[in-house]
């Protein structure tokens, strides 16, 4: 069955993670996840503390965009204190947890565009934010806030319809929005632990871009770039080839295909 809305206890119930969403806040309908994390974390909220909610009202994207949120979707934020050494890898292990719930529970395969969208047949189907407080080199908190397109009917969004899909329209059929979650907490505990174990996720996640050795044109900030996404480098940060044949390294920015 395929369930209307969430509760804290049908996520935390027997969820397979140590501390990864053990605690769930819980809203029907909010501006935004990232907002009550944020306050949570300031106040000392337990490591792996979710919000979530059934519906925003005021969803950010990355950039400063706003992000679509209807009830069908998912939306949550993780409360996280890595330390300063780890910040670089949180965009990875959320594409990835994403990209390998995704999977599991609909058995589709999804690709990650540079820095952290993933794509089903080339449209995104889910948006990540990491937004922390550090102070020198001591991270006071990490959020990384995840949203999925899940049971959206893209043909009601004909705002989003060129370059967004969900799993409901690449499946033909609805998606259990609390399986997914739960899959997805229990796949970023994974992955968490695996960083703060010595392992490594950059491989991985490198060889699921979709963009390495392809032509592109890239906006960060107010600079526009073009050449070939050459590789990336292990703090995540791009590395574009230019027709003067300089090599730019590209922290944060929106890229898409080239001619
Ligand atoms: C993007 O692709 O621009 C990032 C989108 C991130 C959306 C998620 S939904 C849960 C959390 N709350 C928000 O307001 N934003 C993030």
């Amino acid at each position: 069955m395929v369930e209307n809305s969430l509760s804290p206890a049908s996520i935390t119930n027997n969820l397979d993670t140590h501390f990864i969403g053990q605690r769930v806040i819980y809203y029907p309908r909010l501006t935004s996840t990232m907002d009550v994390a944020k306050r949570e974390a300031q106040q000392g909220a337990v490591e792996g503390t979710i919000v979530i909610a059934d519906e925003q009202t005021a969803g950010k994207g990355r950039l400063k965009r706003t992000w679509l949120s209807p009830k069908a979707s998912i939306a949550l934020s993780i409360i996280l204190y890595p330390s300063v050494v780890y910040l670089p890898s949180l965009i990875m292990l959320a594409s990835l947890a994403v990209a390998h719930s995704i999977e599991a529970v609909t058995g589709l395969k999804s690709q990650v565009k540079w820095p952290n969208d993933v794509l089903i047949n080339g449209r995104k189907v889910c948006g990540i934010l990491i937004e922390s407080g550090v102070r020198g080199n001591i991270v006071d908190y990490a959020i990384i806030g995840i949203g999925v397109n899940v049971n959206l009917k893209l043909s009601g969004f004909p705002e989003i319809l060129p370059t967004a899909t969900s799993l409901s329209d690449e499946l033909g059929r609805d998606v259990s929005r609390l399986s997914l979650i739960r899959q997805l907490l229990v796949e970023i505990e994974r992955l968490y632990l695996t960083l703060q174990t010595g392992g490594s996720i950059f491989e991985e996640w490198r060889d699921r871009l979709v963009m390495l050795g392809k032509r592109i044109r890239l906006k960060s900030g107010k600079t526009i770039y073009e050449g070939i996404a050459e590789s990336v480098a292990s703090d995540g940060s791009l590395l574009l080839r230019q027709s003067d044949g300089s090599l730019t390294k590209i922290v944060a920015g929106d890229a898409t295909l080239g001619d």
